[in-house]
């Protein structure tokens, strides 16, 4: 393992925190070591100090991609926390075809996506929550846009290739046989239906405005990383980005408290949904 000093962690501190907005608090030494060791042992580095000039220098922005890749924590599953999804379910996905079937369209973010999972359980709600009201192809009138900056979980999530240690990570049985065909490991989300999602690479440090807006935006489990100062940007972006009364969504262990005063703060049974005044 390479060790990193404090001059150094300072400076890839820095380099990460403007790359992508993970803060890392005073101490993460380990963290740095742990995850970019391989990659500067790789492209010869001798220090840290070295790596972080080769990262500075790097025009074609692979070897920063290397790194958000290896800095960010990609954890997911399907139908990740129950209370939310019933939610989904039972409110939001109806309301979603109600402004489907009214205006045409109706638009959602899955807006740090992962491998793909929260926005295909979303997807597979929609279907079959619009084949129950014998409407089929108004699935085809919401636009699920997902959007991640790790290049290696977007490959997998435009792929929607999953092994079998990942389909049973929440994937309810009736759902796996349903939308999934099994080739040895590896399971393959529905061909035809996952044309319904648009994957982009995406920072949520960018500007919005070329988004459009959206009446459902899940940003889950990401905000945990980012800087107080961040959270407070993003969460005026996340709520320009709405429709009136459009949703946003974070993690369960998130919260706006003390950061935005843009939303109407709702609960549905167990689930924390943030509506947008
Ligand atoms: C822990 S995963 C959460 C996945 C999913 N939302 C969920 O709740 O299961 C966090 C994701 O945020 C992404 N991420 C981190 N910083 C980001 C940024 N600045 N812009 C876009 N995505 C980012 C990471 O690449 C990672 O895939």
């Amino acid at each position: 393992m390479v060790k990193i000093n404090k001059k150094e962690y300072d400076l890839m501190k820095k380099y990460i925190e403007d790359q992508c907005g993970i803060f890392l608090e005073d101490g993460k030494e380990y963290l740095i070591e742990s995850r970019l060791s391989d990659l500067v042992e790789e492209i010869d580095c001798k220090s840290f100090a070295d790596f972080h000039q080769k990262a500075k220098m790097d025009i074609g922005g692979k070897l920063k991609d290397r790194i958000i890749d290896a800095m960010t924590t990609n954890e997911t599953l399907w139908f990740r926390d129950d209370s939310l999804w019933e939610y989904l379910r039972e409110v939001a996905v109806p309301a979603l075809l109600d402004i489907a079937a009214s205006k045409g369209k109706a638009r959602v973010w899955s807006a740090a996506a992962s491998t793909g999972q929260e926005a295909y359980s979303l997807l597979m709600l929609i279907d079959e929550e619009a084949k129950r009201r014998g409407t089929p192809s108004l699935v085809n009138r919401i636009e699920i846009f997902a959007s991640d900056i790790s290049s290696s979980a977007l490959f997998v999530a435009i792929s929607g290739n999953y092994t079998s240690l990942a389909v049973k990570r929440g994937l309810p049985l009736d759902k796996k046989n349903k939308y999934f065909t099994q080739k040895d490991n590896v399971w393959s989300f529905d061909q035809e239906l996952k044309k319904r999602v648009k994957f982009e690479k995406f920072n949520l440090q960018n500007s919005f405005t070329s988004l459009g807006a959206f009446d459902l935006i899940l940003c889950r489990y990401v905000i945990i990383y980012f800087s107080r100062e961040f959270k407070k940007t993003l969460f005026a972006k996340m709520a320009r980005a709405l429709n009136p009364k459009g949703v946003y969504i974070l993690g369960a262990s998130e919260s706006l408290w003390d950061l935005s005063d843009d939303f109407e703060v709702v609960h549905y049974k167990n689930a924390v949904i943030n509506v947008k005044k």
